[in-house]
């Protein structure tokens, strides 16, 4: 029987390669793919164990090389962004060609789109799609259903978002001015999914201590406000982020930071549910350093999983939540060092 094989497009950026050298040390065989054929074969050249290395030369807009490669891999590990530029075809060559997708997509509008084309077709070919298994998206829907199981209804669920230290790579400043200029937001409220334009303003949150209240910029236009609603009997979910983190110096000028500067980043995922009146509610939270890290062991941890065929139960395309049991999977990712995870008592 021959090794699964692991796929990584956009292998060559900070994500893919955090992806790729994980993958690496987890013990699995790889794929390096992406669209420049010199970047790929320094990438090749720098992890070493050519064994268990190959490089595939990809462009998006080659049909018949995506095909080669979903159907060459078990799982694909997709972390080339803007998403919703490169999102739908490496989705819809994985679906097509029978490979497993997990991605990094922050983009509620890319993830929404997944659900709605690719919920058939993948379970009818068998395959698990999993959008948003990153920092942003994956670690607020899990926590989520965390901190929320044994909670019979949800009246208000925020995912607060503590960073610190961000320093943007290409990929993610392109992500981010796409998301800031975004006219027709996704929303949340009475129990409904709206889309539409929403003015961005300015909340508080009081994350646990040491953080304590901070000021926020709501809504955050991030994935898991689609994904929440599908596992949390819940009416209304807001998203924010810090304010204080795009006023940090540095932010937006680092695309050319070395890894040990990016490395440098701070962060605390929190969750509070609140009950219907008189039923109380539950919190939880996780923290860390560096979440290009945690972002990348949230992905490898679902890939090894499935090509070791410990994956989701049923097939089709799933959230985070959806696709693991929450807790023992943030737990796991707890033991590998992505974070330091606080949930309520028996979760
Ligand atoms: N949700 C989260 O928490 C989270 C966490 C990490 C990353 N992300 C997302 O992941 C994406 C990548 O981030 P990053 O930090 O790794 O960025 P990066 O270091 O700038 O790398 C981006 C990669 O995408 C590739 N790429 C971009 N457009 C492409 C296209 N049209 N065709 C083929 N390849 C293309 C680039 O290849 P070239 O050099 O050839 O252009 C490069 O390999 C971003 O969208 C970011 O928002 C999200």
């Amino acid at each position: 029987m021959t090794a699964p094989l692991i796929a990584i497009y956009g292998a060559y950026g900070h994500t893919g390669r955090l992806v790729a050298a994980e993958l690496l040390a987890r013990g699995q065989d790889i794929v390096l793919a992406g669209r420049d054929p010199a970047a790929l074969a320094e990438l090749a050249a720098e992890l070493g164990t050519p064994g268990r290395v190959r490089t595939r030369t990809v462009p998006l807009d080659d049909p018949g090389a995506l095909r080669e490669l979903t159907t060459s891999a078990d799982v694909l590990v997709h972390c080339a962004g803007p998403f919703s530029r490169t999102g739908d075809p490496v989705a819809a060559a994985a679906v097509a060609g029978g490979c497993h997708y997990i991605d990094h997509a922050i983009e509620s509008h890319h993830v929404k789109h997944l659900f709605d084309t690719y919920q058939e077709p993948a379970a009818a070919a068998g395959i698990t799609v999993i959008p948003g298994l990153s920092f942003y998206g994956g670690l607020g829907d899990l926590l989520a259903s965390a901190v929320t199981t044994g909670l019979t209804a949800v009246e208000r669920l925020v995912v607060g978002y503590a960073v610190t230290g961000w320093r943007l790579t290409t990929g993610a400043k392109d992500t981010a001015a796409q998301l800031f200029a975004e006219p027709e937001r996704i929303t949340f409220g009475d129990g409904a999914h709206r889309v539409g334009y929403v003015e961005p303003r300015n909340a508080v949150f009081a994350f646990p201590p040491p953080i304590g209240p901070r000021t926020m910029i709501t809504p955050l236009p991030s994935c898991e406000i689609v994904t929440i609603p599908r596992h949390v009997a819940v009416r209304d979910v807001d998203l924010m982020l810090t304010a204080a983190t795009f006023e940090e110096p540095g932010v937006f000028d680092s695309e050319d930071a070395d890894a040990a500067t990016r490395a440098g980043s701070d962060f605390t995922v929190a969750v509070q549910a609140v009950g219907p009146p008189g039923t109380g509610g539950a919190s939880g939270h996780l923290t860390g350093h560096d979440l290009w890290r945690a972002a990348a062991l949230a992905s490898v941890e679902a890939a090894v999983r499935i090509a070791a065929g410990n994956g989701p139960a049923k097939a089709g395309v799933l959230s985070a939540a959806e696709a693991f049991p929450a807790a023992p999977f943030l737990r796991d990712l707890e033991r590998l060092g992505a974070f330091t995870l606080d949930l309520p008592a028996a979760r």
